[in-house]
């Protein structure tokens, strides 16, 4: 099995495809194709943040007796990101287009932010530390479905 870098690296493509497919809908004002895409791209980021939360993080924290350090700045994060997405799932019900491509917009800047501090820096240091207990957790983490 490959790096914890590689995997959760990908789920960060999976759920920039499913968010740029959503887009595209309420661009076109397509609400239905927009509300189903959008439980399509909420179902990958849940998934996604729950394998970080529930399997990558205690595992870290675990190892560093250090659940106040960068683990939790990641979990103040993921809140936001959730707070956003309810906002946006309630604009796709409303129909509402320019409140959706604000909070889009908003969460866009986040998650790019976000998963460049994960991809450059956490995801690299996690693969050093965790090394042998890597494979497991991939294991762990692609257990949880979506
Ligand atoms: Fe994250
Ligand atoms: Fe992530």
């Amino acid at each position: 099995m490959g790096t914890i870098l590689d995997f959760l690296g990908s789920d960060h493509r999976l759920c920039d495809e499913r968010f740029a497919t959503v887009q595209a809908a309420v661009t076109q004002r397509d609400w239905e194709g927009a509300r189903e895409s959008f439980d399509r791209f909420h179902a990958a980021m849940r998934r996604h943040l729950a394998r970080e939360e529930n399997v990558l993080f205690p595992a870290f924290e675990a190892r560093t007796a250090n659940a106040m350090g960068p683990t939790q700045v990641m979990r103040m994060e993921h809140a936001r990101m959730r707070r956003l997405m309810q906002d946006m799932a309630r604009a796709t019900v409303d129909e509402d287009h320019s409140r959706y491509l604000c909070q889009a917009a908003i969460l866009l800047t986040l998650m790019q932010q976000h998963n460049l501090k994960e991809e450059e820096l956490l995801f690299p240091m996690f693969d050093l530390m965790l090394d042998d207990a890597g494979t497991d957790l991939i294991g762990a983490m692609l257990a949880i479905a979506e």
